[in-house]
C-alpha cells in the first residue's frame, strides 16, 4: 500500500507540474486545469488507503460540508467577485496548514515518547506562523474588496513600528519553540503572527490589492509545503512549492504591471489621501451610438481597449458581434490588453475567449503602445485606471509610474461607462476631457448592441 501511495504522488506531483505549464497558454488552458484536478483527486484517494488514517466518519463529514459549500460559491459566486474568492480561499488555505501542523504538535506534546525533534518544531513553527498570517492577510484582502470595510490603504499611528514589533516577535516564539517545544510557545506564534497578518494587509489598498491577493496566494503554499514537511508527505511538499513558486512569479508580474517593488507596495500606503472623485467643472464631449458607429465604419482600425466594466456589463459577446460586423466591412481589429484589466489576472482574456474572440487579434501592452498614434479608433469598454494618462504625468497620483495603455495618443478615443465616476484607484481620468474623446454614456453591453444596430444602417 506504501508503495501505491508514494506512486500515486509522484504521479499527481508530474500531473500538477504539466498542468502549470498547460494553464500557460490560453488554448491549452482548459486540459491543464483538468489535468490538474486528476491530479489531486488522485493525490486525496492515495491519502485516504494511508495507514494511520483508521476512521472514515470525521472525513466523510468534511468532505461533504467542503464539496457542498465549493460547489455553491462555484455556481454563485460572480465573475466580478472572483477576487475576493481567492483571497478567501487562501485564508483557508493558510488556516488549514496552521491547524493542521498545530494538531501534530498537540498530539505529540501530550505523548512524551513522540515528542517531536527540533527540526519538526521548526517547521511546526513555520507552518503556524506563515499559516496565520495569510489567514488573517487574506481576511482583510477579503472585507477590503468586498467593501466590507474601506477599499483604501489603513494605516494606524506608529504602524510600521507595531508591523516591526509583531514580525520580531512572530521569529522569536518560533526560534523559541525550536528550542523548547511546548503548548504556549505554539499558541504565542500563532498570536502574533495574526495580528503580523493584519498589520501587513490593512496598508495595501486601491489598485495595489491584486498585488497582496497574489503575495498571500504565495504564502498559502508556502504554509502547505512547512505542513507536508511537519507530516512528511511529499506531495504536499511539492504542491505547496508550485503554489508558492507560482504565486511568487504572479506577484511580481502584478508589481511589476503597476511598475512597483513588493516593497512599496506592502509599506508605502499608496493612494492614502483623498482623491476619491475631485469634482470638476470641465466638459466632457458625449457622443451617440449612431455617430459611434460612423466613426468606426470609417476607420481603417479600430482597437477596443476592455476593462473591469466589460465584465460588468457581460459585454464581451456584444463586442464580438461589433467586431464580426467591422471586419465583414474591412476594418481591422484588435484587442489591447493591460495585464491588471478586470479585477483577476487574466480577466479580459477568459472573457473574450468565452465569446471566441479569436486569440492572435489579442496584444499585449507592449507590443499595440507603439501603434495607438496610428489608430483611427480606439473603443475603451468599461476600462478606467489602466487607461489613465496621469499614470504618466502627475506624479501625485497614486496610479504614477503604472504602465498604462496609451490610447489618449490614438486620433480619436470613444469611451463607454454608464457615469463620470472614477475606476477602481478612485481617481479622476483626464483622458475623459481631451479633445479627441467622446463619452458614450451607458451599460456598455447596450452600447455596443445599439452601435451595431447602427451599424446596419450605415
Ligand atoms: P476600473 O479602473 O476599475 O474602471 C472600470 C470602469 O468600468 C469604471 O470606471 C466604471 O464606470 C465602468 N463600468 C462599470 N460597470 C459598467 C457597465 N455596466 N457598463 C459600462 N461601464 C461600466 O477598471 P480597469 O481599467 O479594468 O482597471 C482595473 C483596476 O482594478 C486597476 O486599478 C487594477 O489595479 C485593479 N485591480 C485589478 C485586479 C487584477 S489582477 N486585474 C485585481 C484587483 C484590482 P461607471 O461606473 O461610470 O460605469
Amino acid at each position: 500500500m506504501e508503495t501505491f501511495i508514494q506512486v500515486a504522488y509522484l504521479v499527481a506531483s508530474v500531473s500538477f507540474i504539466i498542468a502549470i505549464k498547460l494553464l500557460g497558454s490560453p488554448r491549452t488552458a482548459r486540459i491543464g486545469n483538468w489535468l490538474g484536478s486528476l491530479g489531486m483527486l488522485l493525490g486525496i484517494v492515495a491519502t485516504l488507503f494511508y495507514k494511520a488514517v483508521v476512521r472514515y466518519e470525521w472525513i466523510g463529514i468534511g468532505l461533504g460540508i467542503g464539496t457542498a459549500l465549493g460547489a455553491w460559491m462555484a455556481l454563485s459566486v460572480k465573475m466580478t467577485a472572483m477576487p475576493q474568492m481567492v483571497a478567501i480561499l487562501n485564508g483557508f488555505g493558510g488556516a488549514a496548514s496552521a491547524l493542521v501542523a498545530a494538531a501534530e504538535a498537540e498530539r505529540s506534546f501530550l505523548e512524551p515518547t513522540l515528542y517531536p525533534s527540533a527540526f519538526t518544531l521548526l517547521t511546526i513553527g513555520l507552518s503556524v506562523a506563515i499559516g496565520m498570517v495569510t489567514f488573517s492577510g487574506s481576511f482583510i484582502a477579503f472585507a477590503k474588496l468586498q467593501e466590507l470595510i474601506t477599499g483604501r490603504p489603513v494605516m494606524l499611528p506608529f504602524h510600521h513600528l507595531q508591523s516591526l514589533l509583531f514580525l520580531v516577535l512572530s521569529i522569536g516564539t518560533v526560534i523559541a519553540l525550536t528550542v523548547a517545544g511546548g503548548a504556549p510557545l505554539l499558541y504565542g506564534t500563532g498570536a502574533a503572527s495574526f495580528l503580523l497578518g493584519l498589520w501587513i494587509a490593512l496598508p495595501v489598498g486601491g489598485a495595489d490589492m491584486p498585488v497582496i491577493v497574489a503575495f498571500l496566494n504565495s504564502l498559502s503554499g508556502l504554509a502547505a509545503a512547512t505542513t507536508g514537511f511537519v507530516l512528511n508527505n511529499y506531495l504536499l511538499i511539492v504542491s505547496g512549492t508550485l503554489v508558492g513558486a507560482s504565486g511568487l512569479i504572479l506577484t511580481h508580474i502584478m508589481s511589476k504591471a503597476m511598475n512597483r517593488s513588493l516593497w512599496n507596495v506592502l509599506f508605502a500606503a499608496v493612494g492614502k489621501g483623498g482623491e476619491v472623485g475631485a469634482v470638476t467643472d470641465k466638459a466632457v464631449r458625449s457622443t451617440t451610438a449612431e455617430d459611434v458607429a460612423l466613426m468606426v465604419s470609417y476607420a481603417k482600425e479600430v482597437v477596443v481597449v476592455p476593462g473591469y466594466g466589460m465584465a460588468v456589463a457581460q459585454a464581451q459577446h456584444a463586442v464580438k458581434k461589433l467586431m464580426d460586423a467591422l471586419i465583414t466591412r474591412g476594418v481591422e481589429v484588435r484587442f489591447a490588453i493591460h495585464p491588471v484589466a478586470g479585477r483577476m489576472p487574466g480577466h479580459m482574456n477568459v472573457l473574450l475567449a468565452e465569446a471566441d474572440v479569436p486569440y492572435d487579434r489579442l496584444c499585449e501592452m507592449e507590443r499595440i503602445n507603439p501603434d495607438f498614434p496610428q489608430v483611427d479608433v480606439v473603443l475603451v469598454i468599461g476600462a478606467n485606471d489602466v487607461v489613465n494618462p496621469a499614470a504618466r504625468k502627475d506624479p501625485n497620483s497614486p496610479l504614477f509610474g503604472m504602465p498604462i495603455l496609451d490610447v489618449d495618443k490614438a486620433k480619436t478615443v470613444i469611451v463607454l461607462k454608464r457615469s463620470m465616476n472614477p475606476g477602481f484607484a478612485g481617481v479622476e481620468n483626464e483622458l475623459f476631457y481631451q479633445q479627441n474623446t467622446y463619452m458614450l454614456f451607458g451599460d456598455a453591453r447596450r452600447s455596443l448592441e445599439a452601435i451595431t444596430e447602427a451599424l446596419k444602417e450605415i
